[in-house]
């Protein structure tokens, strides 16, 4: 099979899995399947798929769990929306901008519920470890969500400091969607291992992806607003770099950013143009390059197969996303 169609082939498994869990009554299904019904990449799942595939798993026998990790990503995204102050995600209006805030914040909680109904559908005897799994990445995502908020108010942080909340509110579940899908396909200790770290690597080169592309993204194309993070004071990359290595003049603006006083999208212009002037930008693109080469190296002692190659492909294509 090409490599496009098989991704298309589960993507299409994880969208009929998904559709089969909306058009409940009750009004809080409707911003549930209106989130859900938006689109997305569906890049966790997919993962989770083809780590099953890669250890020698079938797919069908774990769409439950893929979906499960999707729908505990969603939440995420729900809910930071409203720390974030989102107007839009996926193209659409956000819920808490749709219906309000309150909505939004049981709509979270509910898809995170969804998300365990899903995951204890699961069968076989490797359930408590895949839900150890599970629950642990919940955790430590809400944990490095608490990490962005906190960081937001601090004028700076370290490039540690970074790393750290990076590889918790977005690695973590990242690398618990390729290790629950290493654990369900029967991967061995070391299968288990090696697309465990994969996934935290691909998803530390994701999320420096996500924070280049608020400074270089087209809104249209990512179907959620750009320059969001110079406006919320964000502590990326870019502003840590840029505030390591700006002249003074450049800096009166990048400290106004850190400290949350830049308003308006001009002055997030001004910003941006400073980020390309001092190479942070490129620096950015560097880390990404990097983190994705470490992710291919964790399973290229795997075995060669269709799933192996498509993972090493995944790798390659985070580099270039746009959307
Ligand atoms: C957005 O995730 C949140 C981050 C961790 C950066 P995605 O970019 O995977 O969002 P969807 O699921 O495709 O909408
Ligand atoms: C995403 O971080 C982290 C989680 C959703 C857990 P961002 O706040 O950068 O994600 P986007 O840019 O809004 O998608
Ligand atoms: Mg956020
Ligand atoms: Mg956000
Ligand atoms: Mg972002």
């Amino acid at each position: 099979m090409g490599a496009n169609k098989k991704i298309k082939v589960l993507q299409q498994a994880i969208e009929k899995k998904m559709k089969s869990l909306s058009k409940r009554e009750g009004f809080i299904y409707k911003p549930i399947d209106y989130i859900l019904t938006a689109g997305g990449k569906r890049l966790r799942p997919i993962i989770t798929l083809l780590a099953a595939e890669s250890v020698g798993g079938n797919y069908r026998n774990i769409l439950d769990a893929a979906v499960a990790v999707e729908l505990l990503h969603t939440f995420t995204l729900v809910h930071d929306d409203i720390i974030d102050n989102a107007d839009s995600r996926r193209g659409i209006e956000t819920i808490h901008k749709k219906w309000c805030t309150n909505t939004a914040i049981l709509a979270g909680d509910m898809l995170a519920g969804i998300a365990y109904k899903s995951l204890l559908k699961t069968r076989g005897d490797k359930l408590p470890e895949i839900a150890k799994v599970f629950t642990n990445a919940f955790i430590t995502v809400c944990e490095g969500q608490d990490l962005d908020i906190e960081y937001g108010k601090k004028d700076l942080i370290s490039v540690g400091q970074y790393y750290e909340m990076i590889n918790k509110k977005t690695a973590c579940l990242i690398s618990a969607a390729a290790e629950i899908g290493a654990i369900a396909g029967g991967g061995s200790k070391q299968q288990v291992t090696a697309l465990r770290n994969y996934g935290t690597n691909l998803g530390i080169a994701f999320q420096i992806k996500d924070d280049l592309l608020d400074v270089t993204g087209e809104a249209g194309k990512l179907g959620k607003p750009i320059g969001k993070d110079i406006l919320e004071g964000k502590k990326t990359i870019l502003l840590l770099k840029a505030l390591e290595i700006a002249e003074p003049d450049d800096l009166a603006l990048l400290k106004q950013v850190a400290k949350r006083q830049l308003i308006g999208n001009k002055k997030t212009e001004s910003v941006k143009k400073i980020y390309h002037r001092l190479g942070v930008t490129e620096f950015a693109r560097k880390e990404i390059v990097r983190y994705t080469l470490k992710a291919k190296r964790n399973i290229s002692g795997l075995k060669a197969n269709e799933a192996t190659g498509l993972l090493t492909d995944l790798a390659e294509k985070i580099i270039h996303r746009n959307s």
